[in-house]
C-alpha cells in the first residue's frame, strides 16, 4: 500500500568496527538483510511497532549500552525479538537481560552459524507477529465499517468488502445508488479508513450550483479572474490536498466543464480561472451517481471519457427494497441515535408495525427509514394515519389481488422471523403450516435465510 516493501532486516549494532565489517559481509552471504550501526540510538530510532525486522546488539558500548537499547524498544514493542551479544565469562549479564525479555542471548566468541540460526528463527517469529496483527487490523477495521456501515444483508457485507479493499488504494470510484441509499457514508468511508483519513474530505455538489460557479469552487481563480472575483481563492480541489474530493451528483455536472475534469483527473494538476500556471494536486477522486451514468454516457448526455475515467472502480447501493434483510438492524442503529440525539427512550415495537416496516417500498431508502425511526422515537409515529403502507400509491393501490396476498405473506413470514431470530421451526409452527412449505413460500417470495 505504502512504499516497495523492505525484506525482513537484522538491524546489528556493535562499537567495534572490523566485527560490524565481518557480520556485513557474513549476513549477505546467507542471504540475510542486515543494516549494521555503530551505536544504540541510531538502532532505536528505527523501532516502530511495525518494524519488519530484529536487533542484533553487544551489551557493553559507549553511550547507550545493548541492554537500555533492549529495554527502550521492548517498550516501544514487547513483541520485537532482540538478541544481546555478551562478552566471554558474563553470565549474571545474560541471565538478566533474558529476563529482562532478551529472546536470544550469544557469548563472545561467537561461531557466525550459530548467529545465523538464531536470527532466522527471530525473523520467522517477528513475520508471524506482523502476520497475526494485520490480520487482526482488518478484523477491527471490518469492525469499525459494519458500525458506521450498518447492514448484515448479503449486499452489505460485500459492499463493506469492496470498500475495505479499495480505501487503501488511490483508484477512481464511481459510487452508484438512488436517494438517500448511503452514497455519502460510503464515501466517507472510503476517505476515513485510507491513508488520507488525515487530510481533507471535500465534497461538493455539482448538481446544487450553477456551471460557472462550479467551476471555480473546483478550480479556484485569481483575482479579477471575472467580474465579481475581487480575491484569489483557492478551488475546493487544491484545498483537497492529501486528501479526497467527493463529486457528488455528478451525473448533472455540465458538458463543458466535465472536459476540465476528466483532464484534471488525468493529470493530476489544475489551473486556477484565470491562470495559466498548472498546479500539481494529490487527490483521490470519489464520484456520485443517483443515475446509471452507463446509459447517460451511452446517450451522449455524460461523456464517455469521463465516465470511464471515474469508473475505474464501481461501488454499487442497492435500494432498501431490494435488501429488506438490513430493515431491522438499521432501523434499530437509527433509533438509537434518535434516541441519544432526542433523549427519549425507545418505544415498544409492535409485530404490526415491524410487517409494515418490512413490507414498506422506501422509496427515499435508509434517509426515509431513519426519518420513520425518529418520529418513532418521539411518539409521533401512528400505525393508522402515519405508518408508511405497502406500496402506497399516490391515491391508489395498483397492485393486483395476488402481489397484495404475496406482500402481506412476506410481511408476516419476516415479522415472524424476526421474532424467532432467524429460526424456522418457531415460525412453521406458529404459522401452522409445514416445514417444507414456509420454505416454498420463502423461496417463492424471495425471503433470504431458507437454508438454516
Ligand atoms: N448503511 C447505513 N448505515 C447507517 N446509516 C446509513 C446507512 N446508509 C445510509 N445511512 C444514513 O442515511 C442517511 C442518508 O445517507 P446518505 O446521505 O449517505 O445518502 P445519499 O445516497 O448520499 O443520499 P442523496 O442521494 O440524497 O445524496 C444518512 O443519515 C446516513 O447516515
Ligand atoms: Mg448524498
Amino acid at each position: 500500500m505504502t512504499a516497495p516493501r523492505q525484506p525482513p532486516t537484522v538491524l546489528f549494532v556493535d562499537d567495534d568496527p572490523d566485527l560490524r565489517e565481518g557480520i556485513g559481509e557474513s549476513f549477505e552471504l546467507a542471504g540475510i538483510a542486515v543494516q549494521v550501526f555503530s551505536s544504540a540510538d541510531l538502532v532505536l530510532e528505527r523501532v516502530t511497532r511495525s518494524l519488519n525486522g530484529i536487533i542484533v546488539t553487544d551489551i557493553r558500548m559507549p553511550g547507550m549500552d545493548g541492554a537500555s537499547l533492549m529495554r527502550s524498544a521492548l517498550e516501544i514493542d514487547p513483541a520485537l525479538p532482540v538478541i544481546v551479544i555478551t562478552g566471554h565469562g558474563d553470565v549474571p549479564m545474560a541471565v538478566e537481560t533474558m529476563r529482562d525479555g532478551a529472546y536470544d542471548f550469544i557469548e563472545k566468541p561467537f561461531a557466525m552459524d550459530r548467529l545465523l540460526i538464531a536470527c532466522r528463527r527471530a525473523l520467522e517469529k517477528r513475520r508471524l507477529v506482523l502476520e497475526v496483527r494485520a490480520l487482526r487490523d482488518v478484523l477491527d477495521q471490518q469492525k469499525a465499517l459494519a458500525a458506521r456501515l450498518v447492514g448484515r444483508s448479503w449486499a452489505m457485507e460485500r459492499l463493506r468488502a469492496e470498500i475495505t479493499a479499495l480505501a487503501g488504494t488511490d483508484a477512481n470510484v464511481l459510487i452508484h445508488g438512488e436517494t438517500g441509499s448511503g452514497k455519502e457514508v460510503v464515501a466517507r468511508a472510503l476517505h476515513d479508513f485510507s491513508e488520507r483519513a488525515e487530510k481533507p474530505f471535500v465534497a461538493i455538489n455539482c448538481g446544487a450550483l450553477p456551471a460557472d460557479i462550479i467551476e471555480s469552487e473546483l478550480f479556484g481563480h485569481e483575482a479579477g479572474a471575472f467580474t465579481g472575483a475581487a480575491r484569489q481563492r483557492i478551488g475546493k480541489i487544491e484545498h483537497a490536498a492529501g486528501g479526497t474530493v467527493f463529486l457528488d451528483e455528478i451525473e448533472s455536472m455540465p458538458l463543458d466543464l466535465q472536459v476540465k475534469l476528466l483532464r484534471t483527473i488525468e493529470e493530476r494538476r489544475i489551473e486556477r480561472l484565470g491562470s495559466n500556471r498548472s498546479i500539481g494536486v494529490d487527490v483521490r477522486f470519489v464520484a456520485a451517481t443517483k443515475e446509471d451514468l452507463a446509459a447517460a454516457s451511452a446517450s451522449g448526455r455524460f461523456r464517455a471519457d469521463l465516465y470511464y475515467r471515474l469508473d475505474v472502480a464501481n461501488l454499487h447501493i442497492p435500494p432498501l427494497r431490494e435488501r429488506r434483510d438490513d430493515i431491522p438492524l438499521l432501523f434499530f442503529h437509527l433509533a438509537r441515535e434518535a434516541r441519544a440525539r432526542y433523549r427519549r427512550e425507545i418505544p415498544e415495537m409492535t409485530p404490526e408495525m415491524e410487517a409494515r416496516l418490512l413490507a414498506h417500498d422506501w422509496p427515499g431508502n435508509v434517509r426515509e427509514l431513519r426519518n420513520v425511526a425518529d418520529r418513532f422515537v418521539l411518539g409521533l409515529y401512528r400505525i393508522a394515519e402515519d405508518a408508511p403502507r405497502p406500496r402506497e400509491a399516490p391515491g391508489m393501490d395498483e397492485r393486483s389481488l395476488a402481489e397484495r396476498v404475496d406482500d402481506f405473506e412476506r410481511a408476516q413470514i419476516r415479522a415472524e422471523l424476526k421474532r424467532s431470530e432467524g429460526r424456522l421451526k418457531p415460525v412453521y409452527e406458529r404459522l401452522q403450516i409445514s416445514r417444507k412449505g414456509l420454505y416454498d413460500k420463502m423461496r417463492r417470495l424471495g425471503i433470504e435465510g431458507a437454508e438454516g
